[in-house]
């Protein structure tokens, strides 16, 4: 499943639009239901209006209707294939908090399908502020 995710994330890679940071971020969100959105960055001449890949994912599915899931992988990097983990901002964690269970969702942080990492949402944002 983990090693499905990331095949997701890596082909999306190549629909990043990062002409200002040149690194691409890619995103595939497991929903509850079984279905995969994905996600990219898309930067903006005005830097702030730029949406990281992770909430790119997150917007498409909520506003297509999913609201329960399972997990997220992320690969990013320069040009090529990625060197390194990329770890959703901080930003980013606090959308999957909006929307996921901190106990068992799983953020999949992937250099390739055979080498990532796996965290939860709770360890990487603890004392979280959640939905009143
Ligand atoms: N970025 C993401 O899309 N996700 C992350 O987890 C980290 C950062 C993007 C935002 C920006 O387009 C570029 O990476 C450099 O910060």
């Amino acid at each position: 499943q983990d090693e499905a995710l990331v095949r997701e994330a890596l082909l999306g890679l190549s629909r990043s639009y990062a002409p200002y940071s040149h690194f691409h971020v890619s995103a595939a969100l497991l929903c509850g239901d079984g279905s995969i959105y994905t996600g990219n960055n898309i930067e903006n001449a005005a830097y702030s209006a730029t949406v990281c890949a992770e909430r790119c994912a997150f917007f498409k599915a909520v506003s297509e209707g999913c609201r329960a899931f399972k997990a997220i992988a992320v690969v990013g990097g320069g040009q090529g294939a990625p060197a390194s983990y990329t770890m959703p901002c901080g930003v980013c964690r606090q959308v999957m908090m909006e929307f996921c269970n901190p106990e068992t969702f799983e953020i999949v942080a992937a250099i390739s399908e055979s080498d990532y990492q796996v965290y939860k949402l709770k360890e990487l944002l603890p004392e979280a502020f959640g939905a009143l």
